[in-house]
């Protein structure tokens, strides 16, 4: 962990865009001080396959934020995602050391160390290690089992792997430009971050990030994450779709997505027509709007059904009573949480970033919320003053664990 800094950086390493936020921690919560965005080109499907136009990417990103916000950035928080990520739920038992004396941390880490001591093949790396659960004895369900009494001591865990060659890239762009990240987050454990309360955990939600080449699920009941996934599919297949359902380049597809764009026909009724440019020398046309949104609906219900395949996976996915919350570029489309509500048969809305203050305005979208939540997760800004009372359990414990297993990860 890196010592306390002035400053900390969220640097979303996107596969359409690259987004650095700074932050400066102010009192009770952290400011957004500085934004700078570029275009990606250097990935595919949220993994990076070209590093220095990366590494171009987010240095302009980065320069921009530092020239806004007139202070240097400092520690960078950085995510990751693609379909190369995996979880799975582990679980630790050890025998307390003074055996029916009050447990410590010595005894919490070890249990955590036996949990996360699967079998990870040689080309993947460990990212996160979450509890989800401890049980004391016989007793289970237990949040924080420091200072309790008892013998045998177990935890769950849910454990997320990435490939070794993404993690070394990831490592690589950031140290191209001289420094080393400060931490790397799976994307919807940041999205999450960002845009969820602690009472959303509790109850049990999921958290849907529609990005451009990918869309990332988490799935959190009682206070812990339940079930994260990726699947390979997001706004970037829309954009496709529009390209070939208009035969228009991709481009215009983009540009008539974003200003025209709709997830029911039902809501541009009253719209006039598109101006769709042809292909090559082929003349431009016009077409209904009801014609776009016909496009957009089916492949977006396809996303929120996969999302759907995956939040069933949790064995849980009843009892999400908080519902789900859209992220990523992808909820910015008119009408994406209505069909969402539609297919995934839960409250849907579109998540709104917290604990965070300043330039709101520049980064109120939900493309923004892995940003923030990068910043939201941050722990090497005054750390003994930054963390805030309502904060959940699980999610303090994991970094002051996070800590503990960095020199194992
Ligand atoms: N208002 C909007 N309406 C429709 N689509 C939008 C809107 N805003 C952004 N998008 C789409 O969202 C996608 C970009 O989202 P985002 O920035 O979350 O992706 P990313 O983080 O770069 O990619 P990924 O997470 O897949 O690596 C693009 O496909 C873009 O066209
Ligand atoms: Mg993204």
């Amino acid at each position: 962990m890196s010592a306390t800094v002035a400053t900390v950086t969220g640097l979303d390493i996107g596969s359409s865009q690259i987004t650095a936020v700074i932050a400066e921690w102010d009192d009770d919560a952290f400011k957004i001080v500085g934004v700078g965005r570029a275009p990606s080109t250097g990935l595919r499907r949220g993994v990076i396959v070209h590093l220095d136009r990366t590494v171009n990417a987010v240095r302009k990103a980065l320069d921009e934020a530092e020239l806004m916000a007139g202070v240097p950035h400092d520690a960078i928080h950085v995510n990751i995602s693609g379909d190369h990520v995996r979880s799975l739920n582990s679980r630790g038992v050890v025998a307390v050391s003074r055996g029916g004396g009050p447990i410590s941390d010595t005894d919490v880490d070890r249990v955590l160390r036996a949990a996360r001591a699967v079998s990870v093949p040689p080309d993947r790396d460990v990212i996160h290690v979450l509890p989800s659960e401890f049980v004391v004895d016989e007793q289970g369900g237990i949040r924080d089992p420091i200072g309790m009494i008892g013998s045998r001591l177990e935890v769950e865990v849910h454990i997320v792997t990435a490939a070794t060659l993404a993690v070394s890239n990831i490592h690589h762009c950031i140290e191209e430009i001289g420094y080393r990240p400060a931490s790397i987050t799976l994307s919807t454990l940041a999205a999450a971050d960002s845009v969820l309360s602690d009472r959303d955990r509790e109850m049990g939600v999921a958290v849907i990030d529609v990005g451009s080449g990918l869309t990332d699920v988490a799935v959190y009941l009682d206070d812990a994450l339940r079930h994260t996934a990726t699947i390979a599919v997001g706004g970037r297949n829309i954009t496709n779709d529009l390209a070939i359902g208009l035969r228009t380049p991709i481009d215009a597809a983009e540009e008539i997505k974003l200003t025209a764009g709709a997830a029911r026909s039902e809501m541009v009724a009253d719209r006039g027509p598109v101006d769709v440019p042809g292909v090559g020398d082929q003349e431009a046309r016009l077409v209904s709007p009801r014609v776009v949104a016909s496009i957009i609906e089916p492949r977006l219900e396809e996303i929120f059904m996969m999302a759907k395949r995956e939040i069933d996976k949790a064995p849980i996915a009843d009892m999400l009573a908080a519902g789900a919350v859209l992220t990523g570029g992808g909820a910015g489309i008119p009408g994406a949480t209505d069909l969402a509500e539609r297919i995934l048969d839960l409250p849907v809305r579109t998540g709104r970033p917290l604990n965070v203050a300043g330039m709101m305005d520049r980064v109120m979208g939900p493309a923004d919320a892995v940003a923030l939540g990068l910043i939201a997760r941050a722990d090497d800004v005054a750390p003994t003053s930054r963390r805030r009372d309502g904060e959940g359990f699980f999610h303090r414990l994991s970094s002051r664990i996070g800590e503990v297993l960095s020199e194992f990860l």
